[in-house]
C-alpha cells in the first residue's frame, strides 16, 4: 500500500511517499481502505518535533490521526460491521498512522458515517471536534448565560467549542480575526472582537476557552472573574504572569460515542465544517504547508 511517511524530523519536505504492506488485521480490529485523512496542526507540530519530548515519533513515522474509508476486512472476533460500511475514526495518539492507504482500527473505535456526510467531513471532525467539545463539557462546563470567551472561534477546534457552548445557552464572545466576524456570530457568538487588535470592556469573563495563545489572549485573560478559570488547547502558551488564574492545558482523548453523536449534528446541519483543500496522498507536504501557513478558512484533507 501507498503511504507517507517521515524518517526524521524537519520540514514540510521529510514527508515522502513509500511502499508499505497492507496490514493483516487482528483479534477485534477492523481493516480500512482510507479515503480520507485530516491534516491536523499537531501532525506538522510532530513532524517539526515540537513534542519530541513528550511523544517522539517512531521512524519510519506515518503520521495522521483522523481517517475515513470503508470497511475492508474485519479481525477474529469481530461483529456488528460489514465490509463495504463508510466510517470514520481517531487513531491511537502514540501510533498514529492515518496517511496510508489502510489502517488497522479496534473495532470498539469504528464510528458508522451518516449518509448525508462525504469522507472528507467526517475525517474533519474528529480531533477538532472532539478538542473542541471536550473543552466546554469536560472542562469548564458552563451554564445558561455564563460568559465565556473563545478564542480561534471558527477554527476547526473552536467551532466545536462555539456548538457546545451555543448549546448551553453561554453567553459567547468569539475572538476571531477581522474576516471571522459574520462566521463567528453564525456559530453562536453573542459578541465578537477582534483578536489582538480590540480589547474587551465588558463583564469579565466566567471561562476563557483558547485555541490560539500568545500574547493577545493573556491581554483578554486579565479580564477573568475571580472564580473563573482558562483552559487551552493551543501550543503557543499563555503567559500566566498577572493572571489570577493559572491557565490549563486540555489534552484531547478519543470517544467514539461523542464522535457518532457530533457527525449526526454535522449531518443535521447544526454546524458547518468547511473543507478548505482536498489534496492527494503524494501533496502532503504542500498539505502541511497549507496548514502552517493558516488563513485557510477549513480543513485540509488528504484524499486517497
Ligand atoms: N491539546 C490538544 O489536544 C489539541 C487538539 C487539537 C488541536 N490543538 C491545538 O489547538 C490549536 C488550534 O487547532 P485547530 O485545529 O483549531 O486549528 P485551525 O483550524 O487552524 O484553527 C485555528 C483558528 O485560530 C485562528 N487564529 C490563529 N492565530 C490567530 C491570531 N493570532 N489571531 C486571531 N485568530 C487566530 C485561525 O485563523 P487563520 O486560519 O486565519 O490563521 C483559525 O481560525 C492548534 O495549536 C492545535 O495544535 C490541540
Amino acid at each position: 500500500m501507498r503511504v507517507v511517511e517521515c524518517n526524521e524530523y524537519g520540514g514540510p519536505e521529510v514527508l515522502h511517499l513509500a511502499e508499505r504492506p497492507i496490514p493483516a488485521t487482528t483479534p477485534g480490529t477492523i481493516r480500512i481502505r482510507v479515503h480520507a485523512a485530516a491534516v491536523n496542526p499537531a501532525d506538522t507540530k510532530l513532524r517539526q518535533g515540537m513534542f519530541d519530548s513528550v511523544a517522539p515519533l517512531n521512524f519510519p513515522q506515518i503520521l495522521g490521526y483522523d481517517v475515513a474509508g470503508i470497511i475492508d476486512d474485519l479481525g477474529p472476533g469481530v461483529t456488528g460491521f460489514s465490509p463495504g460500511a463508510r466510517v470514520f475514526a481517531m487513531l491511537d495518539m502514540l501510533q498514529r498512522g492515518a496517511y496510508a492507504e489502510y489502517v488497522l482500527v479496534p473495532a470498539a473505535e469504528i464510528v458508522p458515517i451518516p449518509d448525508a456526510l462525504d469522507f472528507a467531513t467526517a475525517v474533519a471532525i474528529p480531533t477538532g471536534g472532539l478538542t473542541g467539545v471536550q473543552m466546554i463539557e469536560e472542562y469548564a462546563k458552563p451554564q445558561a448565560n455564563d460568559i465565556v470567551l473563545i478564542t480561534g472561534a471558527t477554527g476547526s477546534v473552536g467551532r466545536f467549542a462555539m456548538y457546545a457552548a451555543h448549546r448551553r445557552g453561554v453567553h459567547i464572545v468569539a475572538a476571531v480575526r477581522e474576516n471571522q466576524l459574520d462566521e463567528a456570530r453564525a456559530l453562536g457568538a453573542t459578541e465578537t472582537l477582534i483578536l489582538g487588535a480590540e480589547g474587551w470592556s465588558g463583564a469579565d469573563f466566567k471561562y476563557v476557552i483558547d485555541t490560539v495563545g500568545g500574547r493577545a489572549v493573556a491581554d483578554l485573560c486579565r479580564h477573568l472573574r475571580p472564580d473563573g478559570a482558562i483552559f487551552t488547547a493551543a501550543t503557543t502558551p499563555i503567559d500566566p504572569q498577572d493572571l489570577t488564574s493559572t491557565p490549563v492545558f486540555v489534552v484531547v482523548h478519543n470517544d467514539p460515542a461523542k464522535l457518532r453523536e457530533l457527525s449526526a449534528a454535522v449531518a443535521a446541519g447544526l454546524l458547518p465544517v468547511p473543507i478548505a483543500q482536498s489534496l492527494p496522498l503524494d501533496q502532503a507536504p504542500a498539505a502541511h504547508r497549507l496548514v502552517e501557513q493558516g488563513g485557510n478558512g477549513g480543513k485540509i484533507v488528504l484524499a486517497l
